[in-house]
């Protein structure tokens, strides 16, 4: 486990110009996604901004350790990091703790996100249909902590 299933220059040079397009997407219309797309989930397009706008502030590996020793940067990381990895089971949403983790009620002291908006459903179903298709996550794309995107 650990860092070892990441490509070690990849996470310096992260595509952020692509970042900022998928992201730019959601700024124009806060209330994005307000359902979930027809067709199959696209990772690039549907799952990562939702990923590094919810979570990956806590889950970048410098803020990992005091955040459960997850990381959400890679696939491998994705896969590999946590206290019981892994945390996608690829084609069962119902046993993957990234999903797990975020429909426990919002008290319990693991819900993820800790505060969850009144959009998170659809955000939730299609974080589902993800993993469900198969949690496919091109090689090439990594996640970074939000203050990292530079244009939205
Ligand atoms: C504000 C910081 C924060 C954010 C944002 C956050 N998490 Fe977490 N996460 C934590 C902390 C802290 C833990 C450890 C909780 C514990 O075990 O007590 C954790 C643990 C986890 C775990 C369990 C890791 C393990 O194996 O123990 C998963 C899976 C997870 N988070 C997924 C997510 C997902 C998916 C998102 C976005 C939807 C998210 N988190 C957003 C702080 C955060």
């Amino acid at each position: 486990m650990g860092l070892s299933g990441c490509g070690d220059g990849s996470y310096e040079s992260a595509d952020r110009s692509e970042a900022g397009d998928s992201l730019a997407w959601i700024q124009g219309d806060p209330t994005w996604p307000d359902k979930v797309p027809d067709g199959p989930i696209d990772f690039k397009k549907h799952v990562r901004p939702l990923l590094i706008i919810n979570c990956l502030e806590c889950h970048n590996r410098e803020d990992a350790p005091r955040n459960g020793n997850f990381i959400l940067e890679t696939r491998a990381l994705a896969m590999s990091t946590g206290s019981a990895p892994p945390a996608i089971i690829p084609g069962d949403p119902d046993k993957s703790p990234l999903i797990t983790v975020m429909t426990l009620d919002p008290l319990h002291q693991q819900a993820m996100p800790p505060a969850p908006d009144k959009i998170w459903g659809v955000r939730l179903e299609i974080l589902r249909r993800w993993i469900k298709e198969g949690a496919l996550w091109p090689q090439e794309v990594t996640l970074v902590h939000p203050r990292e995107i530079t244009a939205w």
